[in-house]
């Protein structure tokens, strides 16, 4: 290999190992426009969310034409309802060969294990599925520290394969969910418009918090060209100090 392939190599695989923590928040109304999407923006996102409004509009076909395409599919639908509810809901869910289920961590010991225990009942096992319990919603002010960490603490002693928190949150978090993959939301380049993500960080500084996926959404699904705004992102990451991790 001379210098200049050695170069592109390298380049490229520091750019997988930023698609690798990167997921793309599918919020449109339509499997088409979904879909179309995902296309777009693959080499930028290893993990494609679908979240309630995609969910209630097209139902169990988008999961199953995302999965068929050979993306890693994270469905967002924050369930919480009685633990038998949930583990039945969850166990579609395995089935449907979704890499992530959220639930949220407010619906106790009970219902998280039955979560877990529901959809690892069905999924087809891919490594590093399962479930992933949301912490505290950025509309749920009044939980502090202490919260926060109990839940984290909850997430990993009912087995779920992660949790979703805030970046501010990480410190709290990653001390008490150490084996956890944190997922965060609410990210945004610097200097742009935060809209109604009162808890925003940037791309490389949720990483450098110990952030292990980025949920990004109108950062990029709302930009004139997506795919220019996904590459900011993704050259947003390159050099890191997140990589040696
Ligand atoms: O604001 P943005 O378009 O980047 O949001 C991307 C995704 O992150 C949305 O699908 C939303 O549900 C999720 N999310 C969030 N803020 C939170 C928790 C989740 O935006 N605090």
């Amino acid at each position: 290999m001379n210098a200049e392939d050695e170069t592109e190599a390298a380049t490229g695989s520091t750019q997988e190992r930023a698609r690798s923590r990167l997921a793309l928040a599918l919020d449109v109304a339509s499997a088409g426009e979904a879909t179309a999407l995902a296309r777009r923006l693959r080499p930028h996102f290893s993990v494609v969310k679908v979240g309630l409004e995609l969910f209630v509009a097209e139902g169990p076909d988008v999961v199953r034409a995302l999965t068929g395409e050979g993306f890693d599919v994270f469905l967002d639908l924050k369930l919480h309802d009685i633990p038998n509810t949930v583990g039945r809901a969850a166990a579609r869910a395995g089935g449907l060969g979704v890499r992530y289920l959220t639930v949220h961590l407010a619906g106790g010991e009970q219902m998280v294990r039955a979560a877990v225990e529901g959809f690892a009942s069905a999924s087809p096992g891919a490594p590093g599925s399962g479930i992933l319990g949301v912490t505290v919603l950025t509309s749920e002010p009044e939980a502090g520290d202490e919260v926060l960490a109990e839940r984290a603490r909850l997430a990993a002693s009912a087995g779920c394969v992660g949790a979703v928190c805030a970046s501010a949150d990480l410190p709290v978090v990653r001390p008490a969910a150490t084996r956890l993959v944190l997922v965060v939301p609410g990210i945004r380049m610097e200097g742009s418009d935060r809209g109604d993500q009162a808890r925003s960080a940037t791309p490389g500084s949720a990483l450098a918090s110990g952030a292990d996926l980025l949920v990004i959404g109108r950062t990029v699904t709302a930009a004139a060209d997506p795919e220019a705004a996904a590459a900011l992102v993704s050259a947003s990451l390159l050099g890191g100090s997140w990589q040696q991790h």
